[in-house]
């Protein structure tokens, strides 16, 4: 199984919209694969599951160790296609764990994910990197860095790309897969700047080839927590989604990531 966080320091960027959309397209391929919102203010799935704000989920796990992974997966429609609730978390926030718990609990967490027959498992997190998204960074095969085409947002990524790579001291594993531009507006100049601007910061490895652009669709199906392709009108823009598997599939096999 692969393990792939969808992480970056600013918000609003797009990490959820991306987690639940390349995760669709996963599934759709045929591979088993899991969805897990690890954002406190999780709101993956809110439709696919109708009541996942009730659903016991990640961080009732991390708080309680008597909770299996099995127990807080939701299936979708989609038989490939399963989901992780954020969950309640209230117990996780009371247990002053002591350093090093978290961890291992999300190292057990993803080991019993694997047992299950998982392929791919995706986790949303948190904007910033710190507390449990540090943890999830430091189980995890490789992260995603989405970035929104816009002029200030540019000049935070290479920091975000060090913190990333500071952590490779903890997780030799993790792979810094690259950042993905969202949002872009082919026909405006300030998007294109933006993007350009980015591609001519970081080595070229380091941005992926596919940009999301700006869509409407997307905030119709986010609103709903959905992937694009299941609503009617969102086969157009899902194909991106493709692309960005397959960019991503060619780049983990250079980088010799098991599946
Ligand atoms: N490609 C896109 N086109 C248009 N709107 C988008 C696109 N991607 C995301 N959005 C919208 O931008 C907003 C923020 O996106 P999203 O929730 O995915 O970001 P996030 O990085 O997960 O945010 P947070 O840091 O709060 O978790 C949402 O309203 C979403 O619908
Ligand atoms: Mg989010």
């Amino acid at each position: 199984m692969i393990t792939l966080a969808v992480s970056s320091q600013k918000g609003g960027v797009g990490k959820t919209t991306l987690a639940i959309n390349l995760a669709h397209a996963y599934a759709r391929m045929g591979r088993k694969t899991l969805l897990v919102d690890s954002d406190p203010q999780g709101s993956v799935g809110l439709s696919l599951t109708r009541q996942s704000r009730h659903l016991s989920g990640f961080f009732d796990l991390l708080g309680n160790p008597a909770i299996k992974a099995s127990q807080i997966i939701v299936p979708t429609r989609l038989k490939t296609f399963s989901l992780v609730a954020a969950g309640q978390g209230s117990a996780y926030e009371m247990s002053s764990s002591a350093a090093g718990v978290t961890l291992y609990r999300v190292r057990s967490f993803l080991a019993e994910i694997a047992s299950l027959g998982y392929d791919v498992c995706i986790v949303d997190c948190a904007a910033g990197l710190f507390g449990v998204t540090a943890d999830v960074l430091s189980a995890s095969d490789g992260v995603i860095v989405p970035q929104q085409a816009e002029p200030l947002g540019v000049r935070s990524v290479p920091k975000m790309l060090e913190a990333l790579t500071r952590m490779r001291a903890v997780n030799s594993r993790l792979h810094i897969l690259g950042v993905v531009l969202t949002m872009v507006q082919k026909n405006l100049q300030e998007s294109r700047e933006s993007a350009d601007a980015l591609r001519g910061l970081l080595p070229s490895e380091m941005v992926m080839k596919t940009e999301i652009p700006r869509d409407d669709l997307f905030v119709r199906a986010s609103a709903k927590g959905l992937p694009v392709g299941v609503m009617e009108e969102g086969f157009s823009v899902q194909s991106v989604f493709e692309e960005l598997r397959s960019e991503l599939d060619a780049r983990m096999s250079y980088l010799g990531t098991n599946k």
